[in-house]
This record gives C-alpha cells, structure tokens and sequence, in this order.
C-alpha cells in the first residue's frame, strides 16, 4: 500500500477563500468590490473552459468578474485598443488576457498593454522585474498557488533540490525564482529543465521537489523519481477516453507509478488547478486594495 500524502488544492484553496471572504468584506464596507476583466481571443475549448471555471468562483465569492470575447482573426493594434480602454475603467482591478493567444498576435506586445498595477497575471514585463528582483508586486497565479500549497503541509525548501520541468514564463521561469528566493523557508537549489536537457533521469532522480509544467500526459514515471520526494503536477492534459464527455484530464505524472515512491503528490484534477484560480482571486483583491496605485 503506498502512504503518500496527497496534496489537496480544494483544500488549500478553501483556506484561502476563508481568510478572503474577510478581506472582501473590508472593502464592501469601502464600497469597493474587486472586478477582473478577462479577454479571451479564439474559441480555444480549454480556455473556454478556465475561463468560465474563473468566472463562476468569482460571481460565487460576490466579485465581478466581466469576460470579452474576441474573434479570434482580431487585429493586434484592436485589442491593445480594448485593453486600453479597460486600463482607464475603474471598475476592474485586474485584467487577465487568456493565453495562448492565435499565432499572428504578437503576446508580449499584448501583455505590455495592460496596466501594470492591474496585471493580476504578474507577467508584464515591469512585473516580471520586480519578481526577479526579489521584491514581488503581482506574483502568477500558478507559481503563487505552488508555494502556498507547499507552505500549507509545512513542505520545507530550505536546502532542498528542486528540479522543474518546463521553463514557461507562466510557471517555469517564475517558479524557480521563488523557489530560490532566499526569503524565508525559499531556499532551495532549483534545476530547471527543458525539452533539451541532457538526462532528465539524472535531474529528477536527484530531486526532493519535482514541479512538473510540461503539458505531456503521464510523463513522469515512479522510475524517474527519488523515493520520499514530493511531486507537484501542473499539467492538465486531455486525453482520449470512452465516456460520456469522450476525454477525461489527466496530469504530467503517471499517478499509479509515482505514488509507489513519492512522499506526497498533488493530484489532477483538484491539486494546482483550484489553487491557481484561488490566487487569481487573491491577486484581484490585493489590487483593489491598493486603490492609489490605480490613479
Ligand atoms: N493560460 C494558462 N495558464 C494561464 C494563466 O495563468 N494566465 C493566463 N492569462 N493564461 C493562462
């Protein structure tokens, strides 16, 4: 029988809500009611679908959360103009573009449009800086929830080797700052690795924490892990199924081979998932409490 912990991300996240809710009634007393503005480009049915999971926390926890929806053969020049637009409406706190976004829209000149002080996402490059500086204004959401859930089981990084896997500005990068931050219990060794590393055995074998962000179904195998290492699952892959809805969502790790070795895991769904939308809803709040930034 394998002992591994499972790492739950409902019940992080439910923690987190309960000390939001006190932070949201604070500012209703102000008056203030956090918003979040997404726009979502293409009909891209994954994104459809976090999209609408965001929405529904967000209504659910008394926010606004307000969607636009663009075609996907939108001209580039067009949404800057949009985000713009929702730059200057005081309404909205935060605004998050949904990637990935069509080939001929350039993300970095998207990205660079909005508003840093309402950048939710923290990956405007003004946002970036200050992460890799050590001094943090809006830290992304996915990145963000993988601390506070190995925060939560008292998962140590001083010391530790952590090895990522996959070097995106929306996870990889970002992780392995604040893995390695050198605040607090943030003082880990990390590796990232990539599609071309040399031996990823080799990494991962040596590895107390493995993060996980490639997108490739049941990749990492119980072989390729150090017994009594922690495994965080970022990926959320589709794969082809016989039931009802013709797919089920699987993550990175080979779950049936990883828990026979690993010392505790975050599962998919209902491991980084809930956590990244509970951040997203922590980010927006952060925003709207710092009204003065806004002006
Ligand atoms: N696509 C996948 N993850 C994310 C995210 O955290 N933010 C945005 N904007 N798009 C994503």
């Amino acid at each position: 029988m394998s002992e591994t912990l499972i790492l739950s991300g409902n019940d992080v996240a439910n923690s987190v809500y309960s000390k939001l809710k006190k932070r949201i009634s604070k500012l209703a007393i102000k008056g203030i009611k956090p918003g979040l503005c997404v726009v979502l480009i293409g009909d891209d049915p994954a994104s459809q679908i976090y999209v609408r999971t965001k929405t529904k926390k967000f209504n659910s926890l008394g926010l606004l959360s307000d969607t636009v929806l663009l075609k996907s053969d939108i001209i580039e020049e067009k949404v800057i103009n949009i985000i713009s637009d929702l730059n200057k409406n005081p309404k909205y706190h935060g605004i998050l573009v949904q990637l990935p976004l069509p080939a001929h829209i350039n993300s970095q000149n998207i990205i660079s449009s909005i508003k840093p002080y309402k950048d939710v996402d923290g990956f405007h490059p003004e946002n970036v800086g200050w992460l890799s500086i050590g001094k943090p204004r809006f830290i992304p959401c996915t990145p963000k929830g993988i601390m506070k859930i190995l925060e939560y089981y008292n998962i140590d990084l001083n010391r530790k080797n952590v090895v990522v896997i996959g070097r995106s500005n929306i996870v990889g990068r970002p992780i392995s700052i604040l893995t390695s931050l050198n605040q607090g219990w943030a003082n880990a060794t990390c590796t990232i690795c990539h599609s071309r590393t040399k031996n990823l055995d080799f990494h991962t074998k040596s590895a107390d924490v493995i993060i996980s962000a490639i997108g490739v179904p049941n990749y990492l195998k119980g072989d390729m892990i150090k017994k009594g290492s922690v495994v965080i699952d970022v990926g959320i892959n589709r794969v082809s199924v016989d039931n009802n809805i013709g797919y089920k969502i699987v993550g990175d790790a080979d779950w049936d081979s990883i828990i026979e070795k690993a010392a505790s895991a975050t599962p998919v769904p209902g491991g980084i998932g809930p956590m990244t939308i509970a951040m997203l809803v922590e980010n927006t709040i952060e925003s709207a409490e710092n009204l003065d930034n806004h002006k």
